[in-house]
């Protein structure tokens, strides 16, 4: 019998590789695309987003395209928040629980995992997808490891 949760996860990974191929949309757009394809998707996916670094300043990440409330947080210096540590050690960060997290940027009372996956061309940090969820110890193994695929396919648009 086939497994339902990895062919659905073939199936977000072909569209992700479809999306970033597109001739037909700009930069912002695939990442754009890539947030509502994930949020629409992973029941438990409630906020979904990408940092990009900086160029014009010092170890800093910016907000870019996003799907989920606003967040007050648009600028994260590395080092800072989940995100910044993300950023700082270019390593896969899951929290299932932020409330037993120090180091950590609320955006809403409502958050209760979070997980951030680091872009990386030709090894470096470039950006990161930064994925909230209301439900508790909710992120998977098999979340991790698709959107980790994911991100190297979104490597390819930096
Ligand atoms: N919680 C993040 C801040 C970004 S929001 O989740 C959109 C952090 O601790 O870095």
């Amino acid at each position: 019998m086939s497994n339902p949760i990895i062919s659905n996860k073939q199936q977000i990974l072909n569209r992700v590789c479809e999306i970033t191929e597109s001739d037909d949309s700009s930069f912002e757009e695939k990442l754009q695309e890539i947030c509502h394809l994930l949020a629409d998707e992973i029941p438990v996916f409630d906020w979904v987003g990408f940092y990009l670094v900086d160029p014009e300043a010092n170890r800093e990440l910016v907000l870019g395209p996003y799907v989920g409330e606003p967040t007050e947080h648009t600028r994260i210096p590395f080092g800072k928040g989940i995100c910044g540590q993300a950023a700082e050690t270019n390593k896969t960060f899951v929290i299932q629980d932020v409330n037993k997290a120090d180091n950590y940027l609320a955006c809403s009372i409502y958050v209760k995992a979070e997980i951030v996956i680091p872009v990386k061309k030709e090894g470096k940090f470039v950006a990161e997808l930064d994925i909230d969820s209301h439900t508790k110890d909710s992120l998977t193994k098999e979340h991790q490891r698709m959107l980790e695929d994911a991100c190297e396919t979104i490597a390819k648009l930096f």
